[in-house]
């Protein structure tokens, strides 16, 4: 792991074995690598005009340098960075500025090597040496953000573990050691609670697996345990999708479209990386993360396509479609937040639906809310954070194609177009949602795997926690 720290020298007065970056305002693929006479090495980087700098290019700057001093194999490198004559960033103030240059050093350090038996050959970024952060403040915004990337870190371990290491009991587990020490409390409901709170549609989701369904509930009541009525103390509810192995069940998934899905928990462990960089950080802020975990297996025992289960919340739900799962896990989970919480908002995040991706691509997730405020707000933590989300409508016009003959809802579409797949998604969830309390579903599908241009290694983002830990912070 790269340890990431804070000096008050100037890079002059470093030791020798840092490399020191060295920032110009050419293009950003200029760079040279480049030893001084006096034995010194530097790494010469391109970072554009700085008056032209914005947001994303500084994040993107930030994790360049680090992919950099990566590909060149370098242990320790020191930069020192500040806002100074970036006209846009230094608006975004410093606090931000110093808080986004160590999420994006932390985010760009992570590997995952959990499955090699060679670490790279023994190389590995040793440290990074962080000059000029130098107030009080400037020290509390940088130490925010390596929590924060930490926590996002923890997430995205989590999510490239292989399904059968990261079973819903295992997924559990995950959550009770990202916690621990905090003072967050989590609970673990299995399978006898879940049929007993009636919440039938998780049920039925996990029943084919051999490790059944598991539901984490983790509470953190920083501005203290509300009283019966207390709305000023109602929590943020987060809700976060936790398949830990999606095969699509009897509907199973066509080969290529599968091997991915030890992922499908990437919104549960959004959840648990959002709940361990809030309790960290100790805000004063009450939040509680519901993640309904099972594995939508193929067995004897599965639900099949067809089948009814009622959720409990006590609308019944006609399963037409297997691989529709996530949606299901999550009305329960909702429905469950709000009968034992009264929350004063909920979120959802998960990778629902492949759709997403058609709508979007690869570089935002989808948010759906008929709150036109915490859609703003979304869009806005998004570009502020990194953690990008584009609206997509959620119009009552949606609701018909769901409406079964059998039964209350239908899990798809009752004539099985594909058109607007990722609305349908959070179509469907709109029937289970609050209806007195703002609700947002986050589709995170589109940012489950990293592309090129994010500068990460290969695989899960960890998104959105960046964006979570803000908008408990501002809500
Ligand atoms: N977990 C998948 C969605 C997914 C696909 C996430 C690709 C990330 C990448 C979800 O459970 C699913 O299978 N959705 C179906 C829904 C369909 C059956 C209505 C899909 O997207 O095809
Ligand atoms: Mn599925
Ligand atoms: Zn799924």
């Amino acid at each position: 792991m790269t340890k990431i720290s804070l000096t008050n020298k100037v890079l002059t007065e470093l030791p020798s074995k840092y490399c020191r970056i060295i920032l110009t305002e050419d293009k950003a693929n200029w760079h040279r690598l480049v030893e001084t006479k006096d034995g010194q090495l530097e790494y010469r980087m391109g970072a554009g005009k700085r008056k032209s700098a914005t947001a994303r290019s500084y994040r993107t700057l930030v994790r360049s340098i680090v992919m950099a001093a990566k590909s060149h194999q370098l242990e320790n490198i020191a930069l020192h960075l500040g806002p100074m004559g970036c006209p846009s960033l230094e608006e975004k103030g410093s606090e931000w500025f110093f808080r986004t240059l160590a999420e994006n050093l932390g985010l760009a350090s992570y590997e995952f090597n959990k499955y090699k038996t060679k670490k790279k050959g023994g190389y590995e970024l040793k440290e990074i040496l962080v000059c000029g952060v130098n107030t009080p403040a400037e020290k509390r915004s940088f130490s925010a953000g390596l929590t924060i990337a930490e926590s996002a870190n923890y997430t995205r371990d989590i999510a490239n573990t292989s399904g059968d290491d990261m079973t819903p009991s295992l997924l559990a587990k995950s959550a009770q050691s990202a916690l621990k020490g905090t003072k967050a409390q989590v609970k673990i409901l299995d399978q006898k609670a879940i049929k007993k709170l009636k919440m039938g549609l998780l049920e039925a989701v996990g029943k084919g697996a051999t490790d059944g369904p598991k539901l984490i509930v983790i509470e953190y009541w920083g501005a203290g345990k509300p009283t019966k009525n207390d709305k000023k103390k109602a929590p943020v509810a987060l809700i976060g999708k936790g398949i830990t192995y999606d095969t699509g069940g009897l509907n199973v998934k066509p080969s290529g479209a599968m091997h991915e899905m030890h992922m499908d928990m990437s919104g549960g462990a959004a959840m648990i990386g959002a709940m361990r960089a809030i309790a960290k950080m100790g805000l004063k802020k009450n939040v509680v993360a519901v993640i309904p975990a099972a594995e939508n297996s193929v067995s004897a025992d599965s639900m099949r396509a067809g089948d009814i289960a009622t959720s409990m919340s006590g609308k019944t739900v006609e399963i037409l479609h297997t691989d529709a799962e996530g949606r299901l896990v999550l009305a329960d989970g909702m429905t469950y937040a709000e009968k034992f919480y009264s929350p004063k908002v909920m979120l959802d995040t998960a990778t629902l639906t492949g759709a997403s991706l058609v709508a979007l691509g690869q570089h935002s997730s989808a948010v759906m809310t008929k709150d036109k405020a915490l859609q703003d707000k979304l869009v806005e933590l998004g570009e502020d954070t990194g953690d990008l989300m584009w609206p997509l409508p959620l119009w009552d016009e949606y609701k018909a194609s769901l409406k079964s003959y059998r039964a209350d809802v239908s899990n798809i579409a009752t004539n099985f177009a594909r058109w607007g797949g990722c609305i349908e998604g959070g179509t469907f969830l709109s029937f289970f949602a609050p209806k007195k309390i703002p609700w947002a579903h986050i589709d995170i599908a589109p940012r489950m795997d990293s592309i090129p241009s994010d500068k990460l290694a290969k695989g899960a983002t960890g998104e959105p926690v960046r964006l979570l830990v803000k908008f408990v912070e501002e809500y």
